[in-house]
């Protein structure tokens, strides 16, 4: 064969690399579709927007993993069900107790629920209603670990859930003792509402390869917790607000972009893999970012956040997503910086339920493939004779 056709035989050979699997469609889901084109986002058919300013996140969590919003019936039957499940047990209260205080909540969530799975013995699987019971299981008792956790490191008493409050107020009453006004209630459930789900992010990925292998629920959340920790992911409404503390003043904001420009690091909270022009979520939860900013009477971080979003949307075309406005509006609820992805944890574990249900019921093992690039095939010489 001539050498050019050899050649060329050979380029045909090369399989394309789908780096980070962007643009790749792996499978179909029912759960949330994302459409960059027009940045918007649906849950089961229904537009997170008018989700948030129509329901409370319970409701939206009972959409997410039966497929339809619940009827009174069926939603005081959920309420009652998921209250009751929020208490710990004696020995997760121990192992709550043990951990060390300077650990980060996302490592403590993802051992806490770990814990969980260790209390029953389950395999992947098993009947839906069976799944979907340690579901509601899950998105109750989550909120005690993380609040739980946060009052124990502090070396203060922990507070027990109560049964009159919805989601977002007991966490509040269980962080804090108290529970703030209706605006910040309001704001937070809004956030969970869209924290809930977002198809196939990295996470929620994550819990669908443990899925696919046919492990158990408890199993793919450890997974997706630990995929959502990383500051390219959840972790980022973190770093967001790391980074704003940093910037530290409305009048600094300009030349510490600036710097980062030059300096090409990351903004943390800008661009996303599947949005370029915008993420569907970021006008709600600005206007409750704004909502708090009046409330606290603290307009520094809104300041920032504009002139921040200003620069990067005009000169480098890359846009907020959701971890931006969410970063500084937990802050002014009075949470610590590193209970934001935690917070994170308690709405996408919905999401990380409903596609678990999904990859079980339509199932195929998840394994892609890989190009070697290593050395090739070779002998092993005895340990006397290497050098
Ligand atoms: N700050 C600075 N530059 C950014 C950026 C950011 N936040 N996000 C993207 N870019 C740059 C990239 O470096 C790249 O530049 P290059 O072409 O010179 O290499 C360009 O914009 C295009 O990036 P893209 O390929 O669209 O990004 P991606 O899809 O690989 O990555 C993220 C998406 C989310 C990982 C990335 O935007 C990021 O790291 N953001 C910060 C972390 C964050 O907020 N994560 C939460 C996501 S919801």
């Amino acid at each position: 064969m001539a050498k050019n056709a050899k050649k060329k035989k050979n380029l045909k050979a090369e399989p394309k690399i789908y780096k980070g699997l962007a643009g790749v469609i792996t499978d179909t889901t029912s759960v949330s579709k994302v459409m960059p084109e027009t940045n918007s986002l649906t849950y089961r058919g229904y537009a997170v927007q008018d989700l948030a300013a129509n329901c409370i996140f319970e409701e939206v969590a009972y959409l997410i993993l039966n497929g339809e919003l619940p009827n009174r019936s069926q939603f005081n039957k959920f309420k009652k069900l998921e209250r009751s499940l929020r208490k710990l047990t004696r020995g997760h209260l121990d192992i709550i107790s043990m951990f060390p205080k300077k650990a980060h909540p996302m490592d403590t969530i993802r051992t806490a629920v770990s814990y969980l799975g260790t209390t029953e013995i389950a395999w992947g699987g098993e009947p839906l209603e069976k799944d979907l019971e340690r579901a509601i299981a899950l998105l109750a008792k989550i909120p005690t670990m993380i609040a739980t956790d946060f009052r124990l490191r502090q070396g203060k008493q922990r507070i027990s859930p109560r049964t009159d409050l919805t989601m977002s107020e007991n966490f509040f009453y269980m962080c804090f003792g108290k529970i703030p006004p209706r605006k910040v209630v309001k704001a937070f459930d809004i956030s969970l509402i869209l924290y809930a789900e977002h198809s196939f992010n990295a996470s929620t990925f994550a819990g669908r390869v443990i899925a696919s292998t046919r492990s158990d629920l408890y199993s793919a959340a450890c997974g997706a917790i630990g995929a959502l920790k990383g500051p390219l992911h959840g972790g980022a409404n973190e770093a967001v607000m790391e980074m704003m503390k940093k910037v530290g003043n409305p009048r600094r904001a300009e030349n510490w972009l600036r710097n980062a420009f030059k300096n090409k690091s990351l903004v943390m909270g800008f661009g996303h893999r599947v949005y370029k022009q915008g993420d569907s979520r970021v006008p709600t939860m600005k206007n409750c970012l704004r909502d708090l900013t009046e409330w606290a009477g603290d307009t520094k971080w809104l300041e920032i956040y504009e002139i921040m979003e200003n620069i990067m949307v005009n000169e480098k075309n890359i846009y907020p997503n959701l971890d931006f406005p969410s970063g500084p509006a937990y802050y002014l609820m009075g949470f610590p910086i590193n209970l934001y992805t935690p917070i994170f944890v308690m709405a996408r574990i919905t999401g990380w339920s409903a596609h678990y249900f999904e990859q079980n019921t339509d199932n195929s093992l998840i394994r892609p493939l890989s190009q070697y690039t290593g050395k090739q095939q070779r002998k092993v010489k005895p340990l006397s004779k290497r050098k």
